[in-house]
């Protein structure tokens, strides 16, 4: 397969659904004149309680298929498909520049005061071996307590679209409160679907008075890792006075991705249906 290694290509973004729109919109921020193009595999979601070898299998057959599409880089806008996969898509794809999201154990150490840290995460992004790591690496570091809490169910409740559902905030008061229980000062969104209810979430922490409580969303910190990787290559797409486009595709209902675009992000974006 032929990587692209233009300027002009798009950059390829996926998540299994449309989580990945919360890392899409810092990268737009940031990247304002880079193509994208954004695959929600919602026919395959959520990942978080498939095994690891069909998220290695989902994530390379939707690389496969950004890269048909001209992507010059990929970005795993999901924590449990990074955990999972990122490693097989590296080794398949060595010259392509790829980014992922991991749970950012490494900023809430550093912010949380009583060392005392809660991962909201897929249970698939918990058990991976990558992420066990991580938290391997940074308590030895840091000394820093990880208190791991799957958020089971809560990806296809968001993927749904109503973010002020009741189920939603009953999910969140019995996931989030006993990690305050725990004396967690710090909670990391360890799922890019995380930041969309991040309101629902600090709904329980006023409930709880505990208003405190940091939360880590690393959206931000992909963006910039992409721009840097984007710069080193000479793949960074200058200001050419057009103005850069945005497409989606999904696995999934195309209604329900355009639905994403405009309630997440305010966009009306063309969708398109593939199967993969
Ligand atoms: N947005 C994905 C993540 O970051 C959700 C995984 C899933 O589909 O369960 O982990």
């Amino acid at each position: 397969m032929q990587i692209a290694r233009s300027p002009a290509s798009p950059i390829g973004v996926f998540d299994s659904g449309v989580g990945g729109l919360s890392v899409l919109r810092h990268i737009r921020a940031q990247l304002p004149n880079e193509d994208l193009l954004y695959f929600a595999d919602s026919g395959h979601a959520p990942y978080g309680d498939k095994t690891e070898q069909y998220v290695v299998d989902r994530a390379l057959a939707v690389t496969e298929y950004l890269l048909t599409q001209g992507a010059k880089a990929l970005v795993v806008a999901c924590n449990t498909a990074t955990v999972a996969a990122i490693k097989a898509v590296r080794a398949r794809y060595p010259e392509l520049p790829v980014v992922g999201v991991e749970p950012g154990l490494k900023p809430a150490a550093a912010a949380s005061r009583n060392g005392k840290v809660g991962v909201l995460a897929t249970a698939r992004t918990l058990k991976g071996e990558k992420f066990l790591q991580l938290r391997e690496q940074i308590s030895a570091a840091t000394r820093a307590e990880f208190l791991l809490q799957p958020a089971v169910g809560l990806v296809d409740e968001i993927e749904k679209g109503d973010l002020e559902a009741p189920q939603i905030g009953a999910m969140l008061e019995r996931y989030v409160a006993p990690l305050l229980d725990q004396g967690a000062d710090t909670l990391v969104l360890g799922c890019t679907h995380y930041p969309f209810v991040r309101d629902g979430i600090e709904r329980v922490l006023r409930e709880h008075e505990r208003t405190d409580v940091t939360l880590i969303d690393t959206g931000d910190a992909v963006a910039r890792q992409l721009g840097r990787l984007l710069e080193a290559g000479g793949l960074l797409q200058s200001a050419d006075g057009d103005q850069a486009t945005l497409k989606g595709c999904t696995s999934g209902e195309v209604a329900a991705l355009t639905r994403a675009f405009a309630s997440l992000l305010g966009l009306s974006t063309p969708v398109e249906k593939i199967a993969v």
